[in-house]
């Protein structure tokens, strides 16, 4: 019978084994000071409540995923009633009661049985000073997304997949929520399948975050057109928000994508809008500057929207003297207009822009997004 030690020693080799596994690049823009959990050890987790433990711990870690997590039926199920304001074909999501939206807000719409994974609407909610990263494609979280909330500071996130979060439910469970953090770095992650956001800040302020190289994938089985095209996509308003969106990839989806607003403060230089349905922006109270981007079949990029947006469709030295450069024209095909030419944005942002490429030198989006590292 082996001693407890050796059985110690064991279960340390199978939980802590160091990887080579580190973060790729550098973020830049308004998260450039997130360096994660570079200050601690390197952990590779092997069970979902291993995980779980690790991105909740004090310390600062670095924690490789080099597998699936899958959290469904980890926490149960439940069986509840809640709504069809979208309608009762089966392409359509139907809707959780959750905060009693569906008697709040949809009081007109036919009630429906829901039956959806708990663990789904408890995201992960990760400590400060911390970097989550997949080993290869190996690293996938299915069923359970993660919130970085109430003061949460420093943590990066590369090279992962999120997936599974009950995506026939509204409300069903957003990917990544940030609500209340500061310098953040989301980088090559994918999500796709939710039930609600890709993405999602506030309601409270973000200080310092880039998300870049991301894939949203919206494509599902249940949206609430009824057709495919995932309708929550990316929705920034945390009071006053700071974030550069760069070199990501939305793909497939039906709206909100994104929406602003809380008086958030958005550099959205050299993303790929591609196949949206509905409409890419919509919001109020924030800044978006949108350059250097490519817009592909997007029937309508803006909708609904009193956000102040600066977006040139040709190259432009407005920007010289608050961006030290011009800014890149954002190209148009087979899609509506995006005119955006409200110049109270440039100084806005600043010193604090990133560079951007032309929108005819990003043709490697989509192969560089999401966890292709
Ligand atoms: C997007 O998501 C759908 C649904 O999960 C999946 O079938 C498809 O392969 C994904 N597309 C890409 C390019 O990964
Ligand atoms: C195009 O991309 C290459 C490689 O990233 C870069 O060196 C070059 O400066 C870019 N050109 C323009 C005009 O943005």
């Amino acid at each position: 019978m082996p001693s407890i030690a050796a059985l110690g020693a064991a279960l340390v080799a199978a939980t802590s084994v160091v990887s080579a596994q580190s973060v790729s690049g550098k973020p830049e823009g308004y998260g450039s000071k997130a360096t994660g959990g570079a200050a601690g050890k390197t952990v590779t987790p092997t069970s979902t409540e291993e995980l779980e433990n690790y991105l909740t711990s004090s310390d600062p870690l670095t924690v490789v995923l080099s597998q699936t997590f899958d959290f469904r039926k980890t926490e149960g199920t439940a069986s509840e009633t809640g709504c069809a304001p979208y309608g009762t074909d089966s392409g359509c999501q139907i809707a959780i009661n959750k905060d009693d939206w569906c008697s709040n807000y949809q009081a007109d719409a036919p009630s429906a049985d829901v039956n959806y994974d708990k663990a789904a609407l408890n995201p992960i909610q990760v400590k400060s000073d911390k970097t989550i990263i997949g080993d290869g494609q190996n690293g996938v979280l299915l069923g359970k997304g993660l919130r970085l909330a109430g003061g949460v500071d420093n943590v990066i996130i590369q090279n992962i997949a999120i997936s599974e979060l009950n995506p026939q439910y509204v409300w069903g469970g957003d990917a990544i929520t940030l609500d209340g953090s500061s310098n953040v770095w989301v980088d090559h992650v994918t999500t796709s399948l939710v039930g609600r956001q890709h993405i999602v800040t506030g309601n409270a302020g973000n200080d310092g975050v880039t998300i870049s190289n991301h894939f949203v994938n919206g494509t599902t089985s249940w949206s609430a057109n009824c057709n495919s095209y995932h309708y929550w996509g990316v929705y920034l308003t945390g009071e006053k928000d700071t974030i550069t969106f760069k070199n990501n990839y939305i793909y497939h989806t039906g709206g909100r994508s994104p929406k602003l607003g809380g008086g958030a403060t958005v550099h959205m230089p050299n993303n790929y809008w591609d196949d949206i349905e509905g409409h890419a922006f919509e919001g109020e109270d924030a800044y978006a500057l949108i350059e250097g981007s490519v817009f592909e079949n997007v029937k309508t990029p803006v909708t609904d929207n009193t956000a102040a947006l600066y977006a040139p469709t040709s190259d432009d030295s407005a920007c010289q003297s608050a961006l030290g450069r011009a800014c890149k024209g954002n190209t148009f095909s087979s899609s509506g207009k995006l005119d955006g030419t409200d110049s109270s944005v440039l100084s806005q942002i600043g010193e604090n822009a990133v560079e951007a490429d032309d929108a005819s030198n990003i043709s490697g989006i989509p192969g560089t997004a999401g966890n292709t590292l």
